[in-house]
């Protein structure tokens, strides 16, 4: 892919880590930036496009880096600025990309800002956060943390009054109201992308402004910054970083991340490039269990297009809970009853589990759900240590259970650290289907029929076709309900995106077939509309019988999947 694309991010894969997971150089049981950079050519190999790192910013680490107290400068335990330059130098120079976390909406309660807020009215810092005398104001607003929170509000015995707070409670909301913390946090951006960053995942966007008598998130103040940030960001860097919004949410209001527009073309208001498409992710795991291609089929009925430049970022497991927010609440029962048997296994309005662990360690439910993700419209995120079928820990706390260290080898601490184990941040993975022993890189480095390898001949097929980035979606509805079938078409004047005139290389109609069953499964598809054309299996390049306009009949394995490219006659592309 061509670096200086400025829709570069529409067909890139991206990576999800956190680096206190991921490898340790100077050997004190914490992950840092120099063990990143020895493992970034790990990374090319395996076909990233872009990392997504974690907060690394000095931090009490009560929600793991969230709480940020500092926000210019980066936590000693990972290295030192230059390291982070450096690292952003090793990427770049391997055409990789890097965005962090943008965490606009709080800041630690160790943050000297709030520090000074609270410790008078008078302090010109009192305004950076959200006082009040009486904890019923906003009523309308949801508690997130479910479990550890029973209210926004907190009292301070030393500001002698109550702050906001959407998250944990040593958590305070900044106050967006106030021109100096929008400058401020304005100011925080530009730091970032001045050092060559390519751009951010934004935290908690939904959640900037408060007003009586709404629930508080997508407020129309909330949305109006995020389009100066945007205007700002455009404007110092012409173009050439990316946001990537985090707002939980229907697809409906999401959709308005991406700046007010009507249909197709670009935005007049620009807000974010991008945004993940949280309610389809829950749908992937309920449409494998109900062995029915329903939710998968509704929610994307219900997903609006999006403008030309923008595009969805789509992932099945994060560092977060499995979040079944955006569910109703029979479909959340649903999911609780099918992957979440241990009470463990819940956490706040979610599941904290891994992929592999959710399937029961099922290598074709796997792949069928990686199939399905990485054809589907929107560009996939891979979260660390899922490339191998990691596993979790349920016994540890919060959502720690599946930050474990990266599993590398065999070595001492699965080659992630030379610490004695016991000083690790966290521990491996012991049990003995998912330890490091039984799950690691090297292992599956070697074993050409490993996931791993499976994994990087998919992100290889899906660079080679960027249809999947680009193209456009319709459902086929054949009478076999536990098979998804759907249609990945480039228009004919489909070029690079950005501004390049070249044709893009790759398939320009591509037909994915999936067995959503445990069992075998036949299907009939009308593709009476391609009669005379020929489907080619993707994966193996193998040429199946010429579509009639008779019935075209296909039997799947348990969870099979096919994606075929279709040829028109002679070749030609239509
Ligand atoms: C986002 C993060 C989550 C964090 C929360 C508060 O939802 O993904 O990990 O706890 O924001 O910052
Ligand atoms: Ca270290």
């Amino acid at each position: 892919m061509n670096v200086s694309d400025s829709l570069w991010f529409k067909n890139a894969v991206f990576y999800e880590l956190p680096v206190r997971a991921f490898s340790d150089w100077n050997g004190d049981g914490i992950g840092d930036f120099r063990g990143l950079i020895d493992k970034l050519d790990y990374l090319q190999w395996l076909g990233v496009d872009c990392l997504w790192l974690l907060p690394f910013y000095p931090s009490p680490l009560r929600d793991d880096g969230y709480d940020i107290a500092d926000f210019r400068t980066v936590d000693p335990d990972y290295g030192s600025l230059e390291d982070f330059r450096e690292l952003l130098d090793e990427a770049h120079s391997r055409g990789m990309r890097v965005l962090t976390d943008l965490v606009l909406n709080h800041t630690s309660d160790q943050h000297p800002w709030f520090q000074q807020s609270r410790s008078s009215p008078a302090s010109p810092y009192r305004d950076w956060y959200v006082w009040s005398d009486d904890p019923r104001r906003f009523p309308g607003a949801r508690v997130i943390f479910t479990d550890s929170e029973v209210s926004n509000w907190t009292w301070d015995p030393a500001a002698n009054a109550y702050f906001w707070h959407r998250f944990y409670s040593h958590q305070p909301d900044l106050n967006f109201d106030n021109p100096e913390v929008r400058k401020a946090m304005l100011e925080v951006v530009f730091y970032w992308l001045d050092l060559g960053l390519d751009g951010f995942r934004c935290d908690a966007v939904p959640y900037l402004f408060e007003r009586e008598g709404t629930n508080c998130e997508n407020l129309p103040e909330t949305h109006a910054f995020l389009q100066e940030l945007r205007r700002e960001v455009d404007a110092r860097y012409h173009g050439t970083r990316v946001l990537l919004a985090e707002a939980n949410q229907w697809p409906s209001d999401v959709v308005r991340y991406f700046g007010p527009f009507g249909g197709a073309g670009a935005a007049p208001a620009p807000e974010f490039h991008m945004a993940f498409h949280f309610p389809l992710m829950p749908r992937l795991f309920m449409a494998i269990r109900q062995e029915a291609r329903r939710p998968i089929v509704d929610i994307l009925a219900q997903t609006p297009a999006i403008p030309d430049n923008c595009q969805w970022g789509l992932f099945l497991r994060n560092h977060d809970e499995l979040t079944l927010e955006m569910c109703t609440d029979e479909e959340r029962d649903y999911m609780y009853y099918e992957y979440a048997r241990d009470p463990r296994m819940k956490l706040n309005i979610g599941i904290r589990r891994r992929l592999a662990p959710i399937v029961d360690n099922s290598r074709r439910e796997i792949e069928l759900m990686n199939v399905v993700l990485f054809s589907m419209p929107g560009a996939p995120i891979v979260y660390y240590g899922d490339e191998i079928g990691m596993g979790d820990n349920i016994y540890l706390s919060d959502r720690n259970g599946v930050r474990t260290p990266m599993q590398w080898n065999v070595d001492r601490n699965g080659g992630f650290s030379k610490a004695p184990p016991e000083r690790l941040y966290a521990p491996l993975i012991q049990n003995p289907i998912y330890s490091f022993q039984a799950v690691n890189i090297e292992r599956q480095f070697q074993d050409t029929n490993s996931l791993l390898n499976w994994m990087r001949a998919l992100i290889q097929l899906r660079h080679r076709n960027p249809i999947f980035g680009l193209g456009g979606i319709s459902f086929l509805s054949p009478a076999n309900e536990r098979v998804l079938v759907y249609l990945r078409r480039l228009p004919k004047s489909a070029h690079r995106p950005g501004e390049g005139p070249d044709e893009l290389p790759g398939a320009r109609c591509v037909l994915v077939v999936a067995n959503l069953s445990r069992n075998s499964q036949a299907v009939e598809l009308d593709l009476s509309n391609f009669a005379g054309w020929t489907p080619y299996e993707m994966f193996g390049e193998i040429a199946f019988p010429p579509v009639t306009t008779t019935p075209y009949q296909l039997t799947l394995g348990p969870y099979g999947y096919f994606w075929f490219r279709l040829e028109a006659p002679g070749g030609q592309f239509e």
